[in-house]
This record gives C-alpha cells, structure tokens and sequence, in this order.
C-alpha cells in the first residue's frame, strides 16, 4: 500500500560531483519493504506539477528513516539538492514491486550489476541478501572514478569489482566487461539501458534475472500510461507494461528495452 507524507529532511551530504544522499524520517517508513521500491517526490514549486521518481537506497525501521541518493539531472533534482536539515518533501510511496529476493537461497550467489547513479536502489539489495545468507558479488560500471559512491559500504557487504569508461579506476570499458564466464543463483541489475541490453541478453533464459527499468513517470499510481514500456511478444497478447505499478523490476526478456 502507497501513503502520502510530508516527510523530513534529517541529513543531506554530497557524496561525489552532482551526487546528494538525503536522508528523510516519516511514518512512510514502516511501509517500506522491498529494495527496489521508489518514492515520488514532489519538487516544492508549485510550477512543477510532475512529482520526481527516486528509489530507496536504504530502509532504516528502527530509526524510521529511509535514505535516497540522486543525481542533479535537471530543475527538480537541482532544487532537492540545495534543501536543508528540516524542511519537508511531500512524497508518496512506497511505489512499486520492487525486487524478489524469494528466489534465491541461503550460501548462493547472487551477482548485483549496477550503472553509475543505478547502483543507489542495489545497496539495500545487497544488504537484504546478505541478512539472508546469501554471498552478494557487487559488479559496478562508472563513467570515471570521481562519480564512484558507496564503494567501502558495498565492500563490507561482498566482493566489488568495478570498471571504468576512461580506465581511471578498476578495469577499462563498460560493466559487460566484468561479465564474462560469472554466472549466479540470482542476477540484479539497474542502470543506464544500454548496460541492462547486455545484461537483458545475457540471461535472458535465467530463471532468476531482475532488471530494475527507469521511464518518465506522471501519477506514479499506474492511472496515467505516461510510463508504460513494450512487453516482448508471447501469447497473453498484453502489449505493454506500466513501469510504475508493474515494475520498476522485471524479469529478463520480459520487456523489449
Ligand atoms: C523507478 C525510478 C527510480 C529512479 N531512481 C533514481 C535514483 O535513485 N536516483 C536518481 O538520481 N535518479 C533516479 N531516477 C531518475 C530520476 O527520476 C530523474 O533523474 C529525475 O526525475 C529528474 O528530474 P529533474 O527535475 O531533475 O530533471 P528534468 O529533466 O528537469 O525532469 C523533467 C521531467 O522528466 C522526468 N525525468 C527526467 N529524467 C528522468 C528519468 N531518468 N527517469 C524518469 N523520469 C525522468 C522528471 O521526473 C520530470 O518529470 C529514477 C527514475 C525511475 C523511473
Ligand atoms: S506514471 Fe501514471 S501509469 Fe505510470
């Protein structure tokens, strides 16, 4: 179930160029389950009507926090990074299916694949598994070491092995890079789509591959269409699937990306 909640700003820090966390406590945090799940927030401006997807990068419920971290992209994400500790953000969530853990097992594997600001909803992946048992190898692409993140908070929870786009930090090229010849119980992944192309085509046949997809979103609610995304063919005949309420997560080879 999704609530509306003014929520409040407990902490807000830079972590890299253009990359905030913000941490926000409010009763919506008993309603957070899943990683993978998203908030839409609204941008306190009464010109800018269309709330902002952001996913839940951790889920505090003993301190009843919850902690987001986005990049400056444009005018809204540009106005959350210049709030402060106590003010407020109207936010309605938790929003969507968020990712199946169900499927994998105490002392299997699990690969976690993430795209630059796409790994912030895999960390409370991560942490989730390992409660679990499960081991957690952490694969991550970046454009450049200067945009990394989390990297000592991943590390404390699994193996990490990163690359980079320029060669700055770990291996040169993109993220399928890292990719050869692992295989896992579970497979997880969110980033750019060209990243989750490579990954949608090689586990498409996984029974346990998850991609987490990004689409430009209006009600967030599964009432407007604005985020529907194209199913690939079978024989239900359903053409389409709403990103909002039928994902953000999808299996591979469920939607044509
Ligand atoms: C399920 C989901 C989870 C996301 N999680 C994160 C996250 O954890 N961290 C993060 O930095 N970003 C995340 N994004 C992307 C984030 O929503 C956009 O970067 C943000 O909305 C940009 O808003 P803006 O006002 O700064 O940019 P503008 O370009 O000014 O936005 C204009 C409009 O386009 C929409 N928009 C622009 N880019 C995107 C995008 N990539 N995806 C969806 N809508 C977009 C905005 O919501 C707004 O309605 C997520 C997107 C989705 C769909
Ligand atoms: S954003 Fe309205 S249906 Fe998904």
């Amino acid at each position: 179930m999704h609530l509306q909640e003014k929520m409040k700003i407990v902490s807000q820090r830079k972590l890299a160029p253009d990359i905030f966390e913000m941490k926000l406590f409010g009763n919506l945090v008993k309603k957070m389950k899943r990683a993978g799940q998203f908030l839409h927030i609204r941008v306190p401006r009464c010109d800018l009507l269309l709330s902002r997807p952001i996913s839940l990068a951790q889920i505090d419920h003993k301190a009843g926090t919850c902690t987001i971290i986005y990049r400056v992209k444009g005018i809204g994400t540009k106005y959350f990074s210049k709030m402060k500790q106590e003010d407020s953000l109207d936010i309605l969530g938790p929003l969507g299916n968020g990712f199946d853990i169900s499927v994998v097992n105490k002392k299997e594997t699990a690969l976690i694949i993430g795209g630059g600001i796409g790994i912030s909803p895999l960390y409370e992946l991560s942490k989730k598994l390992v409660a679990k048992g499960v081991r957690v190898i952490h694969l991550f692409g970046f454009t450049t070491q200067k945009v990394m993140f989390y990297e000592k908070e991943f590390r404390a929870l699994g193996e990490v092995r990163v690359s980079t786009d320029d060669g700055s930090y770990g291996v040169y090229g993109h993220v399928g890079k890292l990719l050869e010849k692992l295989t896992a119980d579970a497979v997880y992944a969110c980033g750019a789509s060209g990243m989750l192309k490579i990954i949608d085509k090689k586990f498409m046949t996984h029974p346990h591959a998850f991609l987490l997809l990004e689409a430009r979103m209006a009600c967030g609610i599964g009432a407007c269409y604005a985020c529907v995304c194209r199913k690939r063919e079978n024989e239900t005949g359903i053409k389409f699937f709403k990103v909002c309420d039928q994902g953000p997560v999808f299996k591979t080879g469920e939607v044509i990306i």
